[in-house]
């Protein structure tokens, strides 16, 4: 068994910029909606982003807000006996009115702060390091405190719930933006994730039509050197698995390194000696993610192959079921597979063990942030230097930190399959049309007589041996003319260089003097009725597969023409007539049967030129007898060439040309050529007594 594995084990890179401005390309179609989609995430991002520091804005300035050193002014916050206070954050870090920088411009005499002591509020002169628990208090003699040297009076209830209502009501504002961010960031991710499948999907939809079209004006010489499977992988999975380099790749890289890069901003901005800390873990992260990823790759190309393999094997026993189940091949194909999916199955399991082995060590590595955050960051809440829900935001960023990050390391496989496959759909996609229209080809309007003119056509579908040399002939308007030679001699070719299905490397091949180059291959096709050795039929029914839905060609006319082709006897017998359906390329029906149905289609197209390979499967002798009455009215009129099998066709044609080894050997009819006692002679003796 042969596998064409260069194709299927193609790694490739995990980003390629080329291939991405390409993909960007096939988006501008929907350009507009494309940058909604990346606006969209920008927002999402900044919601995400916002919900921790919310959180931490709530702890420091109101749940942990009462003791926020607060300055003497004309207007503001709390008024509490003769004097309007409002709160100053700037000051919270310090320890005493001494610490203030100048630049705040406040003065030392303007400072106020709540002090608890033995369950009461204070409200102090300036400010000390620990207000929940001051460490000197003295009781003067006229009973009123001092708080480490600051002077401070007992505050009323009612002082004391001005402050409580100004923080549950900044409380609830704050819970109920947060909500709105929530509702609003769900809303937009809802529309976001629309947006993008809808515009991959699309995306998909046309590079599919894309790759159909081209494939159809491909040359057959294409199709002899990619195996259908192969083209079809192409044009359904491969096409579905560039919908992820939209929408886990393109926009999702973004979107996670907007959010790394956010974060780590906003750690920054909060406190940059936590995030250094935070950061520390970083080397050990990107050691372990580039670690995952070298191993992956390995594995990831060897699961390639393994299924590569699975495909071609499956392919292969399916459709040469028939050859293994009459040699009894089962159980040696049994095991050709057993041993592929058993390799298939060890290189999905690796993957999974290095899966395995990678997502703890991510959540180790997480783990660790968290304990260097809880050491540092704990102690500096305890020193007084960092505020608690920094603390609490740093631990939930750090959190946000880390799914980006292990998301891009498991989606690293979908990437690579994805630039792979679209790597092969754009190949597909670049593969020239090997024989285009010339520029110079017309469709020439007067109505041509039929005469064909082979002169010194060579040719050869390797570049190297040649399958036909020198062949030379004329059929003259309305002559039929038989082929005949041994098999593989070259006799289909010669019909398929005049289709045009493969260009002659040499000579020229002409129909009323004009080279068919020269002629459009739409137009010469519509000229030529090709009636191939094995009829292909299509799913649909009988009469469609007569028609093949040309306009202009009625049910009338199809039984007419059925009729005379002497098709219609055996179609009036099938179940449905003319409507039976057609599965499985027409398997229930004969060799003799489908010739027949190809007969009437050809023949419903009135080509001006007849192409027949005749079948050389054994045709039962009421069929062959209506094959042979059907022969000469279908070739009347028409110039006609037969590749010829039976001896009844042969001797019906007004000449014969035979074909050895890929040269034109003999010429004349039949007892001219009998009489030369040569190559017809040799092959007249071999096939027909
Ligand atoms: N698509 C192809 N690619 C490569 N070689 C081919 C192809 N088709 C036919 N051949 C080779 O060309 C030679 C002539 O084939 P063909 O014209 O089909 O012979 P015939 O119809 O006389 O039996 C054979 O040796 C065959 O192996
Ligand atoms: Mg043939």
């Amino acid at each position: 068994m042969k596998y064409t594995l260069s194709e299927e084990t193609g790694v490739g890179k995990s980003y390629d910029s080329k291939l991405m401005m390409r993909l960007l390309r096939y988006v501008k179609p929907y350009r507009h909606l494309f940058a909604l989609t990346v606006v969209l995430v920008m927002l999402i991002t900044a919601t995400q982003l916002a919900r921790p520091y919310m959180i931490k804005v709530a702890i420091d300035d109101h749940i942990n807000g009462l003791h926020i050193p607060m300055i003497t002014s004309q207007a503001g916050e709390f008024s509490i006996g003769n004097e309007v206070l409002t709160r100053d954050k700037r000051l919270r870090e310090l320890s005493s009115v001494n610490e203030i920088p100048l630049d705040l411009q406040i003065q030392l005499a303007q400072v106020r702060q709540i002090v608890v002591y033995e369950d009461a509020h204070f409200l102090i002169d300036g400010m000390i390091a620990n207000p929940s628990s001051p460490s000197k208090v003295t009781i003067r003699e006229d009973g009123g405190y001092i708080f480490e040297g600051q002077p401070g009076r007992e505050l009323l209830a009612e002082e004391m719930q001005q402050f409580r209502n100004y923080d549950i009501q900044a409380l609830t504002k704050i819970a109920l933006l947060f909500l709105g961010i929530i509702v609003t960031g769900f809303a937009m991710g809802y529309l976001q994730f629309y947006l993008l499948q809808y515009i991959g999907q699309r995306v998909v939809f046309d590079i599919r039509e894309q790759a159909f079209t081209h494939l159809q004006k491909m040359s057959i010489s294409y199709f002899d050197n990619n195996p259908v499977g192969r083209l079809v992988t192409r044009i359904t999975n491969d096409t579905e698995n560039l919908n992820e380099l939209y929408t886990s790749v393109l926009v999702n890289l973004f979107k996670d390194l907007l959010m790394i890069f956010g974060i780590m901003g906003v750690l920054l901005y909060m406190d940059y000696r936590l995030a250094l800390v935070a950061f520390a873990t970083v080397p050990l992260m990107l050691f372990i993610t580039f670690f995952y990823r070298l191993k992956a790759r390995a594995v990831f190309r060897e699961i390639r192959i393994q299924l590569a393999k699975i495909n071609s094997n499956i392919q292969e026993s399916l459709s040469g079921i028939k050859v293994i189940q009459a040699f009894a091949l089962q159980k040696r194909k049994y095991e050709e597979f057993y041993q592929i999916n058993t390799a298939h199955f060890k290189a999905n399991f690796q993957d999974l063990i290095l899966f395995a082995l990678f997502r703890p060590s991510m959540d180790f590595v997480y783990a660790l942030t968290l304990a260097l955050l809880v050491w540092y960051g704990g102690s500096s809440v305890v020193q007084g230097t960092i505020q608690f829900g920094v603390l609490y935001a740093f631990i939930h960023y750090t959190e946000q930190f880390f799914r980006p990050i292990r998301d891009l390391a498991e989606k690293y496989n979908v990437m690579q399959s994805a630039m792979v496959s679209s790597e092969r759909v754009f190949q597909l996609l670049d593969e020239p049309e090997q024989i285009p229209d010339s520029t110079t080809a017309l469709v020439h309007e007067q109505p041509i007589a039929g005469r064909i003119e082979f002169k010194d056509v060579c040719f050869s579908y390797n570049q190297k041996d040649y399958v036909l040399k020198n062949i030379s002939f004329t059929v003259n308007p309305g002559e039929t003319v038989a082929i005949v030679g041994s098999t593989g001699s070259g006799k289909t070719t010669i019909l398929h260089l005049l289709a045009r299905f493969y260009e002659a490397s040499r000579g020229s091949i002409t129909i009323d003097d004009i080279d068919i180059k020269e002629l459009p291959k739409a137009h010469l096709r519509s000229l030529l009725g090709i009636v191939q050795q094995d009829v292909f039929l299509f799913t649909g029914d009988i009469q469609s597969n007569i028609h093949l839905n040309h306009p202009d060609i009625t049910n009338e006319k199809v039984r007419e023409i059925s009729r005379y082709v002497n098709a219609d006897a055996f179609i009036q017998q099938l179940p449905r007539g003319y409507e039976e359906p057609v599965t499985e390329r027409g398997s229930t029906l004969s060799t003799g049967q489908r010739q027949l149905l190809a007969f009437a289609r050809t023949l419903a197209h009135e080509p001006k030129i007849l192409l027949l390979d005749e079948a050389t499967a054994n045709i039962d002798s009421y069929t062959e007898e209506l094959i042979q009455d059907a022969l000469p009215k279908i070739s009347h009129g028409r110039t006609t060439i037969i590749v010829a099998h039976r001896l009844s066709t042969i001797q019906k044609a007004d000449r014969i040309l035979v074909i050895h080894k890929g040269r034109l050997v003999e010429e004349g009819t039949h007892e001219e050529l009998l009489g030369k006692k040569n190559f017809y002679y040799t092959l007249y003796k071999l096939q027909y007594h």
